[in-house]
């Protein structure tokens, strides 16, 4: 079985200081799937990762666009896959992925088969009105190195 990592939000706050303190060490080529019901989060948590990335327009979710392109210090990816109408068809995202800049899926599992294998699972529970779970999942050595670093990076308070 896949090693998980678990955080526990209490807040929207506490939301964007773990994406914070995520964008500050994610690297170019990066891809991090959010999974989470309507609601959970993905949203609010890819905004303050954006805003680590250095990016300044506000990040809001794609709805008419499958993928938002924004410029950080890195370019950064914001992809929202709960529209698509066709899971199969090939969307070429490895171009994406392999760009040098940062990419984030909401809605993973509508494309999974279009997903390099490695890369970050996050899953977000949802455990009470302002409570979230997060689930931090990494495939691939890389990935749970970055976990690991993320995890001790600094304490992260409750
Ligand atoms: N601990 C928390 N972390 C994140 N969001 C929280 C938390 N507590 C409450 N919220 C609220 O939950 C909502 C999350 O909305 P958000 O748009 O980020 O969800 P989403 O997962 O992107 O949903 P969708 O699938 O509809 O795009 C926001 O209104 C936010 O203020
Ligand atoms: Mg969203």
């Amino acid at each position: 079985m896949k090693e998980e990592w678990t955080i526990k939000s209490v807040s929207p706050k506490k939301t964007a200081e773990i994406a914070d303190k995520l964008g500050k060490l994610v690297k170019p080529n990066d891809i991090i799937t959010l999974k989470g019901d309507l609601g959970a989060g993905k949203t609010t948590f890819t905004k303050s990762l954006a805003k680590a990335l250095g990016v300044e327009r506000t990040v809001n979710s794609p709805t008419f666009t499958i993928m938002k392109e924004y410029q950080g210090y890195l370019p950064f990816y914001h992809m929202d896959a709960y529209r698509i109408a066709d899971e199969l068809e090939d969307l070429g995202l490895d171009e994406y992925f392999e760009s040098g800049g940062v990419t984030v899926i909401e809605w993973p599992e509508m494309i999974a088969e279009q997903l390099p294998e490695e890369r970050l699972d996050i899953v977000i529970e949802y455990t009470g009105e302002d409570e979230r779970l997060f689930y931090f999942i990494p495939t691939g050595d890389y990935y749970v190195t970055l976990i690991k670093e993320f995890m001790d990076y600094e304490h992260i308070s409750n």
